[in-house]
């Protein structure tokens, strides 16, 4: 069973990896981003030298990783992963900076989960290339000092604000905050992707998924695997607009893009709280959500759409959130009083 199980990611892996863009060219959106990098990418290339360290951040899902990989593939250089909470060891992070080659790409994803640690011995290493180890305890302690090769880094966050501002001090190469994507993007991305996994899908159909994907490549392509899983069983040779319809229903996905959860945090909200404020601590508990989960994943696309704010007392739900969950709000309440 678990071994299964582990095909059955792996394939999704594979899947995933099939759908990343792999040009310039393929990549759709993010265009200002897209025209700093290739900039940055030529004249480093004419200068022969590797591109400065760059730093990546926006919510989750939006391609912070997929750039990453552009970037080392238009560089014809070598890209080695890892992210903040793997490096757990001073010895950890010695051990990757020591095995790099010249030219190489580190990409750290989750550079805000690092800890404080790493982060002093990562300065030297991006400043001056140098990496000082301390060896022994004691009286008997001494630094050595590793000549590390040139290399760029680049770093990905969903947290900026959770770095520590050396570090964020260190990208020089430049800090870029990735969008939410447009309607007509996350409609080419789907377009695109069908093309990829070979499924024919109508229009209005690719509209409804494009509609529930809050406005996120990586969504968009989950709930297009699902409803072409649903058109599979079906026996149906096109994603219809009413296979992609039931499928996204039976994800329990609603016309605005939320899921079971996302409901479940703005009816806490105004359940328990009377729409709040309530603090991000407070709102956890009460939802048995990590903290995290609720910051980097579900408050994001809820403060897009405009249902939930973040005020200096905390989060409050809206009036168009009410509406949406087919309820009345406190303002709407107070006027049916007077
Ligand atoms: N798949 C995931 N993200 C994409 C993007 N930005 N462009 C094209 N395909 C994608």
């Amino acid at each position: 069973m678990a071994i299964e199980n582990q095909n059955i990611q792996a394939e999704d892996q594979s899947l995933d990896q099939a759908l990343r863009p792999q040009s310039w060219a393929e990549y759709i959106g993010q265009e200002g981003i897209k025209k700093n990098l290739k900039i940055l990418i030529q004249a480093a290339t004419e200068r022969g030298e590797p591109i400065e360290h760059i730093l990546f951040y926006g919510p989750a899902g939006l391609g912070k990783t997929t750039l990453a990989y552009l970037v080392a593939r238009e560089l014809k250089a070598q890209i080695k992963v890892t992210s903040g909470p793997a490096i757990e060891r001073v010895g950890d992070l010695a051990s990757i900076l020591t095995n790099l080659s010249p030219g190489d790409i580190l990409f750290i994803d989750e550079a805000h989960r690092l800890n404080k640690l790493i982060e002093e011995i990562l300065y030297p290493a991006l400043e001056s290339r140098s990496l000082d180890i301390v060896i022994g305890k004691g009286p008997s302690a001494r630094t050595i000092q590793l000549e590390l090769p040139p290399f760029t880094l680049i770093a990905a966050t969903t947290r900026v604000a959770l770095l520590s501002s050396p570090l964020r001090s260190r990208f020089s190469g430049g800090t870029f905050r990735l969008e939410f994507y447009t309607s007509d993007e996350i409609k080419k991305i789907i377009a695109r992707s069908a093309r990829i996994l070979k499924v024919s899908v109508d229009d209005e159909a690719v509209d409804e998924i494009a509609k529930r994907a809050r406005f996120t490549p990586r969504v968009a392509n989950r709930l297009l695997k699902r409803a072409r899983d649903f058109a599979q069983v079906e026996k149906s040779p096109r994603i219809t607009n009413e296979l992609a319809v039931n499928a996204l229903q039976m994800l329990e996905i609603d016309a605005a893009g939320l899921e079971t959860t996302d409901r479940m945090i703005l009816n806490t909200i105004i359940s328990k709280f009377g729409g709040g404020p309530v603090g991000i601590s407070t709102l956890a508990a009460a939802t048995s959500e990590e903290k995290e989960a609720i910051e980097e994943v579900y408050e994001p696309y809820l403060m897009q759409l405009g249902f939930l704010e973040r005020t200096s007392r905390g989060r409050v739900v809206t009036a168009r959130a009410y509406e949406h969950l087919g309820l009345k709000s406190k303002l709407d309440q107070d006027s049916l009083l007077v």
